[in-house]
């Protein structure tokens, strides 16, 4: 199974996302199953490290940020990930735009795999406010993150039979 996280930048959203699912992954032994993976639609940070105030909020939590590097979302990921999500709205609406025929069932938003009412639905850019918004975007994805993790678990034993 293949998880792909995308916003903006791949910068500083999508790249804790990944860091914080896969850590999940890995505590939970399903890391020989999970692949985990990020990338942005824009390619105006390609080959850059996290933002170092993204890196800074991550190690807080004991997240590693630092040998990640952003790069743009490409065709071949629609194909290639089960799930392609989304860290808010904006990005999932281009997200469907982009998708081939065929994949766009598997974009979806990385907040709303519960759908309860009142649930956040986007991780806000931290990009341009200060050191909370950081910390604020880490709350939010770590509780997405383990939304996301019982479906994932789901559908690898679905596959199981
Ligand atoms: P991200 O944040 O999407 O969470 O990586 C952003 C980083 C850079 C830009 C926008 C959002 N930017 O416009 O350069």
């Amino acid at each position: 199974m293949r998880v792909l996280f995308v916003c903006l930048g791949n910068i500083c959203r999508s790249p804790t996302a990944e860091a914080v699912f896969r850590d999940l992954v890995l505590e939970r032994d399903h890391g020989d199953r999970v692949e985990v993976d990020s990338c942005g639609l824009l390619d105006y940070h390609e080959g850059n490290p996290p933002d170092a105030r993204a890196t800074a909020a991550a190690a807080g939590r004991g997240l590693d940020l630092t040998t990640q590097r952003a790069r743009q979302i490409e065709d071949a990921d629609f194909e290639q990930f089960d799930l392609v999500l989304a860290l808010d709205r904006e990005v999932l609406r281009s997200l469907r735009t982009l998708a081939p025929d065929g994949t766009l069932e598997r974009v979806q938003p990385f907040l709303g795999f519960g759908g309860a009412p009142g649930a956040a639905r986007d991780v806000p850019d931290p990009y341009y406010g200060g050191a909370q918004g950081f910390e604020d975007a880490l709350d939010l994805i770590e509780d997405g993150s383990r939304v996301l993790l019982a479906d994932v678990e789901a559908r690898l034993e679905a596959h199981d039979g």
